[in-house]
């Protein structure tokens, strides 16, 4: 019989892929989702919305693995407005609690790469927040540490579209994002392997700016970035923090990432500019 996972943040960026590598690997997939209508036609769905638990009942009922990469969004618009201490810790802690009382083996989840400095946001205190208590439930833990996706660093294409990119200080603060297929290999691989904590990052370090210019790149336009001094992103966090928690905590947490470097153990192959390229090329089809 076919091992079962469930999959919480299936609808997600990269919780929709690593349901499928699951399912590639002769898992049978359980998705979870508040809205059955975006978990797909396919496969077995559990609709429930982790912050309540007793939606959460049975959800994980026959599974030996919960892998989770459930949590607010990271997209910078409106929508959402529950901060991640908020949302990611009380959810997240419900599902563990639903995990233990499933008599689940193994519990894997998604937190975020950081450094000292970056560790003090509040977007990235609510992640490890969550890795403490998984830590402590007495269920076999793995954490999955990635730098930014390639899928969420898609809004500089986005916008590179529309006019300048803003430049956070001195743009100089580096990472090596990772893309979203190949970090989806490595959760599966995190899922079945023996590593504890997987920190993993694409192969290439860019700046903040560098990752810009790609966008420009890919779109054969100029590189057009507007600076912005970092007090004033921090200024904005500050401001939004009672109309819009979580906007407010993911300008934060850019504002950290625009004077920290962030760099983590290579895992992946694909360039971010190629990223890019084929964003691109599939806008003119
Ligand atoms: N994107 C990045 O660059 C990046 C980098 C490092 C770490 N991370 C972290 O990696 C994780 C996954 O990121 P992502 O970009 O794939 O996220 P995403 O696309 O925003 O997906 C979030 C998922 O969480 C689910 N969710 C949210 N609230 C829920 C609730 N109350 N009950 C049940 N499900 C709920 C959503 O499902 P429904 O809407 O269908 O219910 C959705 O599937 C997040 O924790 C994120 O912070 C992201």
């Amino acid at each position: 019989m076919a091992r079962r996972a469930l999959v919480a943040g299936a609808t997600g960026a990269l919780g929709s892929k690593v349901a499928q590598q699951l399912e590639a690997r002769g898992w049978q997939v359980r998705r979870l989702t508040r809205s059955r209508a975006k978990a797909g036609a396919s496969g077995e769905v559990h609709q429930g919305d982790a912050l309540d638990p007793a939606s959460l009942e049975g959800a994980a009922e026959g599974c030996e693995l919960v892998f989770s990469a459930l949590g607010a969004s990271v997209a910078m618009d409106l929508s959402g407005w529950s901060g991640f201490t908020s949302l990611d810790v009380r959810a997240n802690s419900n599902l563990i609690a639903e995990a233990q009382a499933a008599k689940v083996k193994r519990f894997v989840y998604v937190s975020v790469a950081h450094d000292e400095a970056v560790g003090k946001t509040a977007y990235v205190r609510a992640h490890e927040q969550v890795v403490e208590r998984l830590k402590v439930s007495g269920l076999d833990w793995v954490v999955v540490r990635p730098t930014g996706f390639f899928s969420a660093l898609g809004a500089l294409f986005d916008l590179a579209k529309k006019g300048p990119l803003p430049s956070l200080g001195d743009g100089q603060a580096k990472s090596n994002p990772i893309d979203d297929d190949e970090l989806a290999l490595v959760c599966a691989a995190a899922c079945e392997g023996t590593e504890r904590e997987v920190a993993c990052g694409g192969p290439e370090v860019l700046t903040r700016d560098q990752m810009a210019q790609a966008a420009f790149e890919a779109l054969g336009q100029p590189v057009k970035l507007r600076k912005a001094p970092l007090v004033m992103a921090r200024v904005a966090a500050v401001l939004m923090r009672p109309f819009h928690p979580r906007m407010a905590q993911m300008v934060q947490f850019i504002a950290s990432l625009s004077e920290h470097d962030v760099v983590a153990p290579v895992r992946g192959s694909k360039r971010l500019v190629d990223y890019f390229r084929e964003r691109a090329a599939a806008a003119k089809r």
